[in-house]
């Protein structure tokens, strides 16, 4: 086991589904710890959109493996927001479309490219309080983290909240074509051979349907704090 894999502070794992709400949540713990927040969605969204810009395939599993190892991420707190900075470009932004959002999903299927990004996600996660998202945290990334929680919501609240979401930035689709979309995107994540979606055996499993981000959030800290987290 590599050195690295153990952090050195205290962490928190949170993975689940698409728009399952862990983004909202894990930032909310991160800002009421005081810890760093490491969204690990936004990395293989970056390199699906970088990928697009270079005119690389989302199928060219060496050529995506050796561009997720060219970029250096940077996450931080700035103006009252997260923000992921890509070799020096502020990608916050451009990397939350729809289309990157799926080419995300099938960048992160290819094992060349989990193999690039693993070994940064464990340096990030070297602070003395840190909060990472993903699918594959608290099974690959950092199996020994203090806490881990696994979030899921009922499917249709989940494509009602991601619709909301889009109709707030003026996209307009169904209902039930967002539902369609994340119920693939689902599929995809779970069913591929490295590092699917899965809860780790010893996570915390966490039903959002009918819970607010702040009361999860709040029992998340909560279990943290009887774990040993100190605020940062
Ligand atoms: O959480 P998100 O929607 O920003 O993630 C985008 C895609 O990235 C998701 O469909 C699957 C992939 N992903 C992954 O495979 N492993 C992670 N730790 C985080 C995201």
């Amino acid at each position: 086991m590599p050195e690295s894999q153990t952090p050195t502070g205290f962490a928190i794992a949170i993975d689940g589904p698409a728009s399952s709400g862990k983004g909202t949540v894990a930032r909310l713990v991160a800002k009421e710890l005081r810890y760093a927040y490491i969204d690990t969605g936004s990395m293989y969204r970056s390199v699906a959109l970088l990928a697009r810009r270079h005119g690389i395939p989302w199928e060219d599993e060496e050529t995506l493996a050796e561009l997720a190892e060219s970029l250096d991420f940077r996450f931080s707190f700035r103006d009252g927001a997260f923000k992921v900075v890509v070799n020096g470009e502020d990608l916050s932004q451009p990397i939350r479309t729809e289309v990157v959002g799926q080419g995300a999903s099938s960048v992160a299927v290819q094992p060349m490219v989990r193999a690039a990004l693993l070994g940064v996600q464990r340096g990030l996660a070297q602070r003395e309080g840190v909060v990472l998202d993903g699918r594959d945290i608290g099974t690959v990334v950092l199996p020994d983290a203090p806490l881990k929680v696994f979030m899921d919501a009922k499917l249709v609240v989940r494509a009602q909240r991601r619709h909301t979401e889009l109709i707030g930035r003026g996209i307009e689709k169904t209902v039930s074509q967002v539902q369609q979309e994340l119920a693939a995107r689902d599929h995809q994540d779970s069913s591929r051979a490295t590092a699917p979606l899965k809860q780790a055996a010893d996570a915390v499993y966490l039903d959002t349907t009918a819970l607010t981000p702040e009361t999860v959030a709040w029992n998340i800290v909560a279990l943290a704090r009887e774990r040993g987290a100190i605020d940062g």
